[in-house]
């Protein structure tokens, strides 16, 4: 049996646009899609460039975009590939400069992973010099302190599948805010400086831009699910009082309406997010006024749900549960 391998080509040298190109190749038992880039640069078009190491799904060097969806050339099995298709599509991974064919800069994403400070700290950004010491202690049960986000390989599939980084491209990213996760879950890391690296994620850009759209969970091939990531660093935010950001006070501010009445309240909801500032409140005017004219804003005096007690109890019952020690 013969295959097809349709791949992007680019030289930025000569090309001004990128093209695709058709290579056929026989299949062979066990072969990924990985070995096949290798065998069409080493027998059929020599000048393919592409990006790998391990092999093994270690590295994270061969990230590529693949029918249609971001993986590791070198665990994607062609025969799994052509349950759903007669041929393999191979680009370089999105939301990343293509420097040639399959390889793309990942200078951006490196300086991304710095940005958060990716190493344990003595003080408020202190890096920890001291390795005889606390830096060294092995941690109990770590894999559940870190809940996997220290198994990432760093490949870049969540940023290139991200749609938030596709419109932002100054988004922090997912593994990025996913590495963070595991300095604010560290118990070595001081109280102090978590608080700091909290301060600094809260920044524009930072872990507030997350749409929540669940592609980075989807495609990460070591189940990092670095969504989730950025949802405890936000409640790690929220519990430390970090509310300045409008997504933020967009959860504050539903929780307090859903305590006061049992139920959300549009005519107030904008306001507890974009808070009594006169610039944001001028942005949302003319939204208001159409869904006042089209009668979609109810009384701000909304009624109260009659069971609030019961709703009022499980507030209670969260709270006691997050001060009572496991
Ligand atoms: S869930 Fe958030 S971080 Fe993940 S891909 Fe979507 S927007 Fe990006
Ligand atoms: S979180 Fe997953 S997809 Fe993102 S860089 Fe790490 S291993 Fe790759
Ligand atoms: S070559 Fe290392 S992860 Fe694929």
């Amino acid at each position: 049996m013969r295959i097809t391998f349709r791949i992007q080509r680019f030289n930025p040298e000569v090309d001004r646009h990128p093209h695709m190109e058709d290579y056929h190749l026989p299949v062979w038992r066990g072969m990924t899609v990985l070995d096949g880039l290798l065998a069409i640069k080493n027998t059929l078009d020599g000048t393919l460039a592409l990006r790998y190491s391990c092999r093994s799904a270690i590295c994270g060097s061969c990230a590529m975009f693949i029918n249609g969806r971001e993986r590791l050339a070198c665990r994607t099995a062609v025969r799994k590939m052509l349950e759903r298709s007669t041929l393999i599509e191979v680009m370089p991974l999105t939301n990343m400069r293509v420097v040639k064919d399959l390889v793309v800069d990942m200078s951006p994403f490196w300086g991304k992973v710095r940005a958060i400070t990716p190493w344990l700290t003595k003080s408020e950004s202190t890096p920890y010099r001291d390795v005889s010491t606390r830096a060294q202690q092995v941690l109990p049960r770590s894999s559940d302190v870190f809940q996997n986000v220290d198994a990432c390989i760093m490949c870049g599939a969540c940023v290139a599948a991200c749609t938030t980084h596709a419109v932002s491209p100054e988004f922090l990213g997912p593994a990025a805010l996913a590495k963070a996760a595991r300095f604010i879950a560290d118990p070595r890391e001081p109280e102090s400086s978590k608080t700091w690296r909290l301060r600094e994620l809260n920044r524009p850009h930072g872990l507030w831009d997350c749409t929540r759209c669940q592609y980075c969970v989807e495609v990460c091939p070591k189940d990092v699910k670095p969504m989730e990531a950025i949802i405890r660093l936000r409640r790690a935010a929220i519990d430390r009082g970090l509310t300045s950001d409008g997504g933020a006070r967009h959860i504050t501010g539903f929780a307090e309406l859903i305590y006061r009445d049992g139920r959300l309240n549009e005519a107030i909801m904008p306001l507890k997010v974009v808070g009594f500032h006169p610039a944001r409140l001028l942005h949302i005017l003319p939204l208001g006024l159409k869904m006042w004219l089209k009668g979609k804003i109810p009384s701000p005096f909304g009624h109260r749900l009659p069971e609030i007690t019961r709703i009022r109890r499980i507030f209670k019952a969260r709270q006691t549960s997050q001060e009572t020690p496991s």
